[in-house]
């Protein structure tokens, strides 16, 4: 099953693809998640959570099949019955090398940065292991006033504070200007999914690096060492 834990095996000189999980939030510039899905995939095996309000914009027929399902809240309670059952967002949180959010909206970014765990996505968050520098890029898209509000950039500082011990875990990708579907002429689109894309990239890259060094002066041998130096991340 794919949610089997599969970190880099440093044991392989054909490294296993990063594994992202890109989570989808209610903001209209979900329509744009089939395109962004599709260049993810050129970095990697990609699985996807959608909340409830991005299903109202994005298309699940669009999206590439090897992302699919899309994954939500019924799925967390449908691979859960009793005590000793996987639980959906731990596994998914231990699959996932990098989690991407795009487009990250108000309400998900106030719950998260603030705790909230309500539903499969943040409680993914919730569980994200900031400490250990794991990989977190948000792509925030709002209304212009929603963005110029006092509360996003507390929020987004706050966001950033949980991954200070790692520099660079915690990725914001920031929105554009330009006439919004709302009407608004202003900051608040999402940027461009080439930005959000280059920004994984780079994510993933120091990701990788850090694996790498983190190797050096261990026990392991050479194989083991070129194994994670041809890692793709
Ligand atoms: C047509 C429409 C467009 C919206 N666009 C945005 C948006 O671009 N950004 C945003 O933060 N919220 C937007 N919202 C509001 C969110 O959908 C709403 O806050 C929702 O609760 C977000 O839920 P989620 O964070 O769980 O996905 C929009 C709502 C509607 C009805």
């Amino acid at each position: 099953m794919f949610l089997t834990p599969c970190k880099l095996s440093f044991m392989s000189l054909h490294p296993p693809k990063p594994h992202i999980i890109l989570g989808v939030t209610g903001s209209v510039a979900a329509v744009k998640t089939a395109e962004l899905c599709s260049s993810l995939l050129s970095l990697g095996e990609v699985r996807v959570i959608a909340t409830d309000a991005s299903k109202r914009f994005l298309k699940e027929t669009l999206i590439p099949t090897s992302a699919l399902p899309l994954l939500g809240d019924h799925d967390e309670w449908q691979s859960w019955k009793e005590v000793g059952d996987e639980v959906l967002h731990i596994e998914l949180r231990r699959w996932a090398d990098i989690l991407v959010l795009a487009p990250l909206s108000a309400n998900t970014l106030a719950k998260v940065s603030t705790g909230l765990c309500d539903n499969l996505l943040t409680c993914v968050l919730r569980a994200w292991d900031y400490q250990s520098g794991a990989p977190l890029v948000v792509a925030p898209a709002m209304n212009t006033m929603m963005w110029s509000h006092p509360l996003t950039a507390e929020q987004l500082e706050a966001l950033q504070s949980f991954g200070a011990g790692v520099p660079g875990t915690v990725t914001v990708v920031p929105p554009v200007s330009k006439k919004l579907a709302c009407g608004d002429v202003g900051v608040g689109a999402m940027a461009p999914v080439t930005e959000i894309v280059k920004a994984v990239e780079v994510a993933l890259q120091a990701l990788r690096l850090r694996r790498h060094r983190d190797m050096e002066g261990t026990e392991l041998g050479e194989v083991q060492a070129a194994a994670a130096a041809a890692a793709p991340y």
